[in-house]
């Protein structure tokens, strides 16, 4: 195996391996105000500490890109833009506890948004803005949402008649009656306000991800998880004062708040913010305007890239780019080959979950890179590979991909659910759900997901959500969902049904649908291959065996059938 030299040049952490001896978390929190106060706000850490900070109070916070639409906020016009947010939220009778959310495409003021129920001690829940209406139902539902800050296209996917606890929407481009105009709202509101004074342990932020039964789970994290954005945010990301950082990823999921939000503004960098769709050129043309030297990104992306062919990318100047990272998907060691010959830079992969808040397993800029292995564990995070009874297994052994519990953005709760939560843990160990194995010298590999979660062009899909949603088609009966390979993909959806009396299957019928899924989930979530079949493979206590129905599907052996109904 070819190992890859570290990344030259200056970093913020010099000797990775010593801090991974040394550290504790208590050193980091000194760097916060907290420290001396006790009280906390991480909006306040991220924004309004920089505003009143003459030397940056005018650099630029934000570049907002989508299209020829270009928007520059510096950090003082951030930390006035949110606290009229937070006026706003509060004289609608918003309060610290509430959960509010946001479901509108990237833009400024999504951002100003976000802060501003952070600024209140609300619980922000950003929805991703593919979303249709049944996933946003379930979520604003299960949360309990009590305000929606939404654009006004968004708003017709939302059934406000099946939300009785949603008091109050405000909407961008208002155009309807019965909601708040948005802009009216802000342009009355102070640019004045004290940030509410928090506890660690206070609530910060809702992020729904699948599991492999049930609907979507809330993750709620704490204003706590800050210390590991802002920690990672330096050392992983290796931010500096005078960086120009991206992370492609939308803050409807995880990677952009922690990565999109936090670890960049915390540590006073310039975060780009790209809207619109995804193309190469699109791309590269925004490292190549505003020159981007940190790059956040995931293998799809890469692999998208990679696909499109080196002359695109060499007919951009990318020379900018300082270090490069990956997220949400095993990254191919072929993709970071290619990315060192074509982008003249390695890849760092890191792994995390939803749960998880932050990083915890990385491709450190000072350690040599292993492609095919995510790293290893930050400082302060203790990893190991377990057995079901959580017993530690020797290096090259297969097994429970696990973390010692104790790191500071670890999730708070399951929202609504602590049993759920419970359920995560084996003898102080968080069980991630991953198997992967160790190497003698502690690299950490991936190897897959252990229950039937899907991981299609990075985002997780719970296969019950999309049987759920399928059984609604008046054609359908049954439904099984697995998770296909797929190269550029990772993984493809693909559902088994049986077909009501009196359909027949047809192409017309299937990209039916297809469509309603599209239409009733999200685009991501609609099956790209769907097979009629006569009946679906269940356990005598009735539950859908999908293991067989992938080991079927990739001519593997079908292992133990004995639960099998007849
Ligand atoms: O299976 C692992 C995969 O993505 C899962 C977490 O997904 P999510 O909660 O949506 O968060 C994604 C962004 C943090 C993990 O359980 N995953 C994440 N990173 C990697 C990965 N698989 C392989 N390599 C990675 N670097």
């Amino acid at each position: 195996m070819k190992m890859l030299a570290p990344l030259a040049g200056k970093h913020n952490v010099t000797d990775f391996e010593a801090l991974r001896q040394t550290f504790e978390w208590s050193q980091m929190e000194r760097d916060f105000s907290w420290f001396h106060t006790g009280k906390l706000n991480a909006a306040y850490e991220a924004i309004d500490r920089h505003a009143e900070n003459p030397a940056k109070a005018d650099q630029l916070a934000l570049i907002f890109q989508d299209g020829q639409t270009e928007e520059k906020w510096t950090f003082t016009q951030l930390k006035e833009r949110s606290n009229q947010a937070a006026n706003m939220l509060k004289s609608l009778g918003a309060a610290k506890g509430d959960r509010v959310f946001l479901f509108m495409p990237r833009c400024p003021d999504f951002y100003a948004s976000f802060f501003g129920i952070l600024k209140i001690g609300a619980v922000a829940g950003p929805l991703f803005e593919a979303f249709m209406e049944q996933a946003v139902e379930d979520r604003l539902k299960d949360s309990g949402a009590s305000i929606l800050i939404t654009t006004a296209e968004l708003l017709q996917r939302v059934n406000r008649d099946n939300l009785p606890e949603l008091k109050e929407v405000i909407v961008l481009e208002c155009e309807t009656d019965g909601v708040h105009d948005y802009t009216e709202l802000m342009d009355q509101a102070s640019t004045e306000f004290e940030p509410v004074w928090l506890d660690k342990e206070d609530g910060m932020l809702l992020h729904y991800t699948s599991g492999s039964t049930g609907k979507p789970k809330g993750v709620y994290h704490a204003h706590r998880a800050m210390i590991q954005h802002y920690a990672t945010g330096k050392w992983i990301l290796d931010l500096q004062e005078d960086d120009v950082y991206w992370c492609t990823a939308d803050p409807g999921w995880v990677t952009g708040t922690s990565y999109g939000i936090f670890g960049p503004w915390l540590n006073g960098a310039t975060n780009v913010i790209a809207g619109g769709r995804f193309t190469p050129e699109a791309w590269y043309k925004i490292i190549e305007k505003h020159k981007v030297t940190v790059w956040y990104t995931a293998p799809t992306a890469l692999r998208k890239l990679a696909a499109a062919g080196d002359e695109v990318a060499h007919s951009h100047d990318l020379s900018s780019l300082r270090h490069v990272l990956s997220v949400g998907e095993p990254l191919n060691p072929e993709i970071i080959y290619w990315a060192e010959e074509v982008y003249g830079k390695r890849i760092h992969d890191t792994w995390w979950m939803t749960e998880t808040g932050a990083m915890l397993i990385v491709n450190h800029p000072t350690l040599s890179i292993k492609p095919g292995a995510m790293g290893k564990p930050i400082p302060g995070v203790e990893a190991a590979i377990i057995d079901d009874a959580g017993n530690v297994l020797p290096a090259h052994t297969s097994g429970n991909l696990a973390v010692k519990a104790g790191w500071p953005s670890m999730m708070k709760t399951i929202w609504g659910n602590q049993e759920k939560f419970d359920s995560y843990f084996i003898n102080g160990w968080y069980v991630s759900g991953d198997s992967a194995k160790m190497d003698e010298e502690g690299y950490f590999w991936f190897e897959g997901r252990l229950d039937d979660v899907i991981n299609t062009s990075g985002k997780l899909v719970g296969p019950f959500e999309v049987e759920s949603k399928l059984i609604e088609h008046y054609a359908v009966t049954e439904a099984a969902v697995i998770g296909k390979p797929d190269e550029e993909r990772g993984e493809i959806i693909k559902a088994f049904i049986t077909l009501d009396k009196g359909h027949k299957d047809s192409m017309e019928l299937r990209e039916e649908i297809r469509q309603f899924i599209k239409k009733g989930l999200s685009a991501h979530a609609a099956p790209r291959e769907i097979e009629i079949v006569t009946s679906i493979p269940k356990t005598r206590s009735g539950k859908i065996m999908r293991r067989l129905l992938r080991a079927k599907e990739l001519g593997l052996p079908l292992g133990d059938t004995s639960t099998l109904e007849e």
